[in-house]
């Protein structure tokens, strides 16, 4: 008879021929105990035979390790979300190149097309998903090194009001999407991009849901009081005003025995391939960085509704209107050095397009020796910072060896590798990230260009 623990336990299929053999068998056990609660022993069992070598009982000896491997399977998932974001910051540096050339091309479509033709509209779009990829890649590189997010103040109606318009471009016509926005709702805390995150999420789950029957998806968002009783039901929330954002859909519904596990990382009921069970946890971290709260009520075969409460800022703070002034413009000459070509082009493109002369270099070596070369021909440098041969910042020092009150400007997706002790010490004026925009660009070019202690395009000609 081998007893091995209380309640019941699986036995690995290998442990038996072991033991029958007279061998002892070292392995791990899964039991449960009486109550259902389940742990995993490690055991080292052994026969025991009597003296004509008959095996007649066993001993074990075993150790409930199942706080270790709960902590082995936490490194394990610690390591895999480092993993993940080494990779999406490659993708990310990457892609930002891409979106610049969709960027600076769909602003220089904008530019020659009449302001009011169907074909601006269409541009207005590509340019508004354009900067909310931007924003998302920013977002990827801040989740990547792990940095601050940006809050601010932010009319939760308008996030959603986005967020909903390009969802109807992907969720499938058989499901209805029904809005009931108050656009009184007010302002929250946040970072918009997470906000817009945090919507995509839940109304993604929410279509899933849906897929098969289709259905309706009804998002609202309306101002809410957290009473002290209430509070009770949402401890981490102090009573006070709040702005509820809630998701709910006429889906399959959640079971009650999944219900509590669905905000855990990486779990996930779809198909390998399909699901990486990452929607909600990331939902969750958001929500609860915001200060709020998030909870789910499902009624298996008729649906589920998320509740997000997010803590209303009172003060009234208008949101700041990007203010629609020309674009600052210029005639100087600017040398370009940047290993993609396309980049290049685009720059290029968008500073003739404000008068600017262009010299470019996909070689930041032959745009060093092309300097040395004509260094009074140009009144400023723009360069990208990651390129083989020479970086942009060593391109920049040799340059400034040349001409000591040459500027310039450093473009970069990774400026966190460069310190500040080292820029300020250099002939560094600006540091842009990428992609650049053309309303950032001109305003620094032209900072630059006229600030203190900066030898300006007039001087120079002057002189
Ligand atoms: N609206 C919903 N209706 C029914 N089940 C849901 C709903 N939202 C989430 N779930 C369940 O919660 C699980 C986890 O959701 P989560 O968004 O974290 O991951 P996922 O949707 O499976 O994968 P991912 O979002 O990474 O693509 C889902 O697999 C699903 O079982
Ligand atoms: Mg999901």
């Amino acid at each position: 008879m081998l007893a091995v623990a209380a309640g019941d336990s699986s036995m690995p299929s290998d442990m038996f021929a072991c033991l029958a053999g007279g061998e002892t068998w070292r392995g791990r056990v899964a039991c449960r105990k009486k109550d259902g609660a389940t742990y995993e022993t490690f055991a080292i069992i052994s026969p025991i035979k009597n003296r004509a070598g008959e095996i007649i009982n066993y001993v074990s000896v075993e150790r409930d390790v199942t706080r270790e491997l709960e902590a082995e399977r936490y490194m394990r998932q610690s390591q895999k979300m480092e993993a993940i974001g080494t990779l999406a910051g490659g993708i990310a540096h990457d892609f930002n190149n891409i979106l610049a050339v969709i960027l600076g091309y769909a602003e220089l479509a904008c530019k020659n097309t009449a302001p009011d033709s169907t074909i601006k509209s269409w541009l207005d779009q590509v340019f508004k998903a354009a900067e909310r990829a931007r924003a998302l890649v920013k977002q990827i590189l801040a989740f990547s090194r792990r940095s601050e997010v940006e809050r601010r103040p932010v009319q939760v109606h308008l996030v959603v009001k986005e967020a909903l318009k390009l969802l109807r471009a992907t969720i499938p016509t058989t499901i209805d999407i029904r809005e009931r926005i108050d656009t009184s709702a007010g302002l929250v805390i946040a970072d918009p991009t997470e906000l817009h995150q945090v919507l995509m999420n839940l109304c993604t789950n929410a279509a899933h849901a849906m897929e098969e029957r289709g259905g309706v998806l009804t998002v609202s968002l309306g101002p809410a009081a957290v009473t002290r009783e209430e509070s009770g039901l949402h401890p981490e929330l102090t009573p006070g005003s709040y702005v509820r954002l809630s998701v709910g859909d006429t889906g399959a519904g959640i079971a009650p025995d999944i219900i509590d596990k669905i905000f855990d990382p990486f779990f996930t009921t779809k198909a390998l391939g399909k699901g990486t069970g990452m929607g909600l946890s990331v939902v969750h971290g958001i929500v609860k960085g915001s200060g709020g709260a998030i909870t789910v009520n499902s009624t298996p075969g008729s649906g589920a509704i998320f509740d997000v409460l997010l803590p209303r800022v009172v003060e009234e703070i208008a949101e700041q209107q990007e203010t629609l002034t020309p674009l600052p413009t210029g005639t100087e000459h600017i040398l370009i050095v940047d290993d993609e070509e396309l980049v290049i082009n685009i720059s290029r493109e968008m500073l003739v397009t404000l008068g600017y002369s262009v010299t470019g270099f996909t070689d930041s070596v032959d745009a060093l020796a092309y300097f040395t070369r004509h260094p009074e021909a140009f009144d400023l440098i723009i360069t990208d910072q990651t390129m083989p041969r020479l970086t942009g910042f060593d391109f920049a020092g040799k340059a400034s060896a040349v001409r000591p009150d040459i500027p310039v400007i450093l473009c970069t997706g990774f400026s966190e590798a460069l310190n500040d002790k080292k820029i300020a010490d250099s002939p560094v004026k600006a540091l842009v990230m990428k992609p650049m925009n053309m309303r950032e660009l001109a305003g620094t070019i032209r900072s630059i260009l006229d600030g203190g202690g900066q030898k300006t395009a007039a001087d120079k000609k002057g002189g």
